[in-house]
């Protein structure tokens, strides 16, 4: 029986293409989607979701927006790995569907709260909504059956050397969901660097049709190739101006001049490996649909929230006891085994779209 899934995300290519592999998997059954602010804004992430499920024939899917900011910071979002709309170069009609009424908080509750045990839980962008929702019904961490986000790292981050975008997003909503009482299968940077759309993975996704040809192709091509013209070079030995490190993101806020590091983090955010752009998200879904495909190994997790350096760390200590341990943490991909799970789900889901 397939297993039932909800997807809170902040789409974004990669969880457009998580979205894409939930609705395709037959062994998933995604109940609905709630979203975040973070690669873009709320409206963008939410009306991106809808125009995703509309186009590869999941209309009806509800879809139930949840924060606007994260909890206390201001956003800082990833339009510069992901391009003003969100979605790259993917060009979908507008929803036809307005989003579900009522709050994302009160979507995870119910849903989750009627069938216990039933559902898994899967948050593929900052974590505002899950913070909030533990908080207004701490029962849920036992009402899930499994919670799996994308996020974090145990190494390195990719828009500060600490910190993984979904994480330094919202350090403080991050630091309650690990701190809930459940245990987090943490699908971080260490796996999905490694799960990189190569030229060979997209040359296979060429012959699925419509789905290629509007969504993962122009969406992966806008990861893989530069990113928006960068800020004006403000004039040497001159401060960079305050928009400008503002659009520059979380690596030149925190030290310096925008042009440089803005390259840096958005290319790291993105990807722009030697290999291709790494569809993160659709590694924690994956992983629902077969937990093969990760190693996972039993850790504590805590978030850093002060750190002028470190904001957004996910501190991991795989030597901490059983008792004191509240993740699993994924430490290795079979990427073959993955690629062939996830093209076989696009060419299932193209075919049902055609
Ligand atoms: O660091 C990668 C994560 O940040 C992914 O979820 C991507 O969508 C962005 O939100
Ligand atoms: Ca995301």
């Amino acid at each position: 029986v397939a297993q039932k899934i909800i997807l809170d995300c902040d789409p974004g290519i990669d969880d457009a293409l998580a979205i894409a592999f939930a609705v395709g998997h037959p062994g998933l059954e995604l109940c609905g989607i709630t979203t975040v602010a973070g690669n873009v804004g709320l409206d963008l992430t939410t009306s991106n979701a809808q125009r995703v499920c509309e186009f590869i024939g999941a209309a009806g899917m509800p879809v139930t927006p949840g924060s606007p900011a994260p909890l206390l910071r201001p956003l800082v979002d990833a339009r510069g790995v992901h391009g003003d709309t969100g979605l790259g170069g993917v060009r979908l009609p507008s929803p036809m569907a307005r989003p579900s009424g009522g709050h994302a908080i009160d979507f995870l509750i119910e849903t989750i709260g009627a069938a216990p045990g039933e559902i898994t839980l899967v948050a593929t962008g900052p974590l505002t909504n899950i913070a909030l929702a533990v908080r207004r019904e701490p029962r849920l961490v036992s009402q899930v059956r499994d919670f799996v986000i994308m996020g974090g790292s145990a190494g390195r981050g990719n828009v500060t050397p600490a910190a993984e975008f979904n994480i330094a997003t919202d350090p403080e909503a991050a630091a309650i969901v690990f701190r809930a009482g459940w245990t987090v299968t943490m699908v971080g940077l260490d796996v999905t660097l490694q799960a990189q759309a190569t030229a060979q993975v997209r040359d296979q996704m060429r012959v699925l049709g419509r789905l290629a040809g509007e969504l993962l192709l122009p969406g992966l091509e806008r990861y893989a190739t530069d990113m928006d013209p960068l800020p004006a070079l403000p004039k040497a030995g001159g401060q960079a101006a305050e928009e400008d490190l503002e659009a520059a993101g979380p690596v030149a806020q925190a030290a310096g001049h925008p042009a440089r590091l803005a390259t840096q983090a958005a290319a790291q955010q993105s990807g722009r490996e030697p290999g291709g752009p790494p569809v993160h998200d659709v590694c924690a879904v994956a992983h629902v649909a077969d937990a093969r495909l990760l190693g996972c190994i039993p850790a504590r997790v805590e978030v850093e929230t002060m750190g002028r350096w470190t904001s957004g760390m996910t501190v991991t200590d795989f030597r901490a006891p059983a008792a004191g341990c509240n993740a699993l943490v994924a430490t290795e991909i079979d990427v073959s085994a993955f690629w062939e799970l996830a093209l076989g789900t696009y060419a299932r889901l193209a075919a049902a779209m055609s």
